[in-house]
């Protein structure tokens, strides 16, 4: 079976600064990967580029069987469900939250779209119920809090019932309850037989929902570690890739991650 993700020897270069370097990243059907790095380590450009939304500067990449470069990137987005800040600011002022989620059905439903209108609509607003926002349906996105845009956010990522999901940062700004129930729903939605792939960038090791089997280290745009979550998720690694002494948790399938002092 080929990986759903393969990304060889890929790098991003702006101007002098290299965003990835020498990237190698395969990623396979029954896995759910978690991305950790610092600030500015290079997660959101590598998920832009799984997200056939970035092209390399080298390396070659293959999405779903097909090759960036050589393939119809907008016949190949709807099969990848992406949720990123990038992307919500990049939709049209004034968007309702149902239309925010509908809309990623575009690509898929093309010439038949009156037809699909309505079922679209029911399975948008079907989406932002099951994640807490469908009274929420008919307001405007930039009202809505951070915490609910989130949720907008993921609604739209699974509106086309995506084979690869990308989700980077979807926890940022949930309250506790917010995070808590992102936590379980995610781990709920990848144990799910015909679960997407599903890539995960986060800040905080609490975020990492129970069932995620692999984590990818990235720090100034290349490589620490990576491969299965027992093996790579560790306190030296975990120490090597934010550069100072960190020490790793674990309880019952959560983790977390403190300074060690003294
Ligand atoms: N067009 C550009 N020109 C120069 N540098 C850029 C450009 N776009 C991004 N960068 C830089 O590339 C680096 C990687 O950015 P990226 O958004 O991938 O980081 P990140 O790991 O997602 O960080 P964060 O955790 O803060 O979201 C950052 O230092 C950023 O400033
Ligand atoms: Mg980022």
């Amino acid at each position: 079976m080929s990986p759903v993700l393969d990304i060889q020897g890929v790098s991003v270069r702006r101007g002098r600064k290299n965003l990835l370097d020498d990237v190698t990243w395969s990623v396979a059907e029954d896995e759910r990967w978690v991305v950790l790095g610092p600030n500015g380590a290079g997660k959101t450009t590598l998920l832009q580029i799984a997200a056939a939304r970035l092209h390399p500067t080298v390396g070659s990449v293959q999405i779903l069987d097909e090759t960036l470069g050589a393939v119809d990137v907008f016949e190949l987005r709807p099969r990848i469900g992406l949720c990123s800040n990038a992307l919500a600011s990049s939709m049209p002022v004034g968007e309702r939250a149902l239309d925010m989620v509908v809309t990623a059905a575009y690509g898929v439903t093309g010439r038949w779209r009156e037809e699909y209108e309505r079922l679209d609509e029911r399975r948008a607003f079907e989406l932002l119920n099951s994640w807490g926002v469908g009274t929420l349906f008919d307001r405007t996105f930039s009202t809505l809090s951070e915490g609910e845009r989130k949720r907008v956010q993921i609604a739209r990522a699974l509106m086309t019932d995506p084979e690869l999901l990308l989700l980077d940062e979807p926890g940022a700004g949930l309250d506790l309850a917010g995070r808590e129930s992102l936590v379980h729903r995610t781990a709920e939605l990848v144990a799910a037989e015909e679960a997407p792939t599903t890539v995960l960038v986060t800040h905080h090791l609490e975020e990492i929902p129970p069932g995620f089997t692999h984590v990818l280290l990235l720090r100034e745009g290349r490589t620490v570690a990576q491969g299965p979550i027992r093996e790579v998720l560790t306190s030296e690694n975990l120490s090597t890739t934010f550069d100072i002494p960190l020490q790793l948790h674990e309880r019952e399938g959560r983790f977390s991650a403190f300074a060690t002092t003294g």
